[in-house]
C-alpha cells in the first residue's frame, strides 16, 4: 500500500486540528471486510467505523457528531480521498482493499494534518520517565530514550537532559485508558502532545523491545527507540510527514527499525527551529 505514496500528489489539504477529547469512544475494527466496495450513496453496516477513523485522524474539516452513521455521504467521500492521497494509494473515493489495509495498519495516535505552530521557547529541555505500567526498568529504558533524544539534538538547537522532578517532558508506558482524554485505540503505539505540553505516552499492551529484529528474524515486537524518535518529533512540534521513509510518517510496521532521521525529517525540524 504505502510504497505507492510518492506517485500521488497531495494537495493543500491542511486541517486546523487542535487536540481535544473526541466524541469517539470505540474504534476497533473486528470485521470491516464487508465494507469493501462501498461507495457514495451506499448504506453499509459498520461504515460509521470508517467515519470515526477518518475523523479521529484529521480527515474532516468539521465536526461530524450527528452524522456518524452508516450512510456513505459526500463528506465521507472527500475525507476518504484525502486519506487515500496521504497513503499514496489510488484515490478512488471508495472503500477498496488498499483502504481497508490502511485502516488496519498500526500507527501513531496523533492525527495527520495536525497543523500546530506551537514551539518551545527554550532550547534546553529536560525529561524524565513516569510509567503506570512496568514494561521495562527505568535503568534500561533511559539509555534508549537518550539515544532517541540525541538523534534530534544532532540536527536541532536543542539540548536534552535527563532530570528527576519537575521536567519539561514526561514519558511513560500507560494503559489504554489513562485519564488524558485520549484512550489508546487498538492499533495505536503511542502519542505525544505538541509544545509546551511535554507528555509522551507509549501504549503498554504492545510487545515492546529494544531489539525488534532479534534472533530468528521477524517478530511482532515494536521497537522502543523507533517509536520514541517519532514521538519526540511531535513533542518538538512536528506533525506527520507523508513520506513513507520519514521517521515522521504515521505508520510503523512491528518487527522493523526506523530510528534514523531522513533528510526530510532534518529539513522540517530545521525549518521549525532555525536557531
Ligand atoms: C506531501 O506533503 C507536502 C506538504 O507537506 C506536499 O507539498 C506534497 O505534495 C506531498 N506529497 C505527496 C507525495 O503527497
Ligand atoms: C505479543 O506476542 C505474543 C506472542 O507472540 C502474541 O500472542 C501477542 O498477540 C502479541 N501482542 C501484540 C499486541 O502484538
Ligand atoms: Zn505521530
Ligand atoms: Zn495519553
Amino acid at each position: 500500500m504505502a510504497h505507492k505514496l510518492s506517485t500521488q500528489f497531495f494537495g493543500a489539504f491542511l486541517v486546523l486540528f487542535v487536540l481535544q477529547p473526541f466524541v469517539i469512544k470505540s474504534l476497533e475494527f473486528e470485521s470491516i471486510q464487508n465494507l469493501e466496495g462501498a461507495q457514495k450513496g451506499d448504506v453499509v453496516n459498520g461504515l460509521n467505523q470508517i467515519k470515526k477513523y477518518l475523523y479521529k485522524y484529521g480527515y474532516y474539516h468539521h465536526d461530524i457528531e450527528g452524522t456518524i452513521d452508516d450512510k456513505f455521504d459526500d463528506s465521507l467521500e472527500s475525507a476518504l480521498k484525502a486519506y487515500q492521497n496521504y497513503l499514496g494509494i489510488d484515490v478512488t473515493g471508495k472503500i477498496d482493499s488498499d483502504t481497508i489495509e490502511g485502516v488496519l495498519t498500526p500507527r501513531c495516535g496523533v492525527p495527520d494534518h495536525l497543523v500546530s505552530s506551537a514551539k518551545w521557547r527554550t532550547r534546553s529541555l529536560d525529561w524524565r520517565i513516569s510509567s503506570t505500567v512496568n514494561v521495562f526498568p527505568d535503568a534500561q529504558l533511559s539509555p534508549v530514550l537518550t539515544k532517541a533524544f540525541t538523534s534530534w539534538a544532532k540536527v536541532s538547537p536543542f539540548k536534552f537532559t535527563m532530570g528527576r522532578f519537575k521536567t519539561d517532558i514526561v514519558i511513560g508506558f500507560l494503559k489504554k485508558d489513562h485519564a488524558d482524554g485520549f484512550p489508546f485505540k487498538d492499533k495505536e503505539f503511542a502519542h505525544a502532545f505538541p509544545p509546551p505540553d511535554g507528555r509522551l505516552h507509549f501504549y503498554a499492551k504492545w510487545n515492546w523491545t529494544f531489539d525488534p529484529t532479534g534472533k530468528g528474524g521477524k517478530t511482532n515486537k515494536v521497537d522502543v527507540q523507533s517509536i520514541a524518535v517519532h514521538e519526540i518529533g511531535h513533542l518538538l512540534g512536528l506533525d506527520h510527514s507523508n513520506r513513507t521513509s520519514a521517521v515522521m510518517y504515521a505508520f510503523y510496521k512491528p518487527g522493523t527499525i526506523k530510528r534514523d532521521l531522513t533528510d526530510e525529517d532534518k529539513k522540517r525540524i530545521k525549518a521549525l527551529y532555525p536557531n
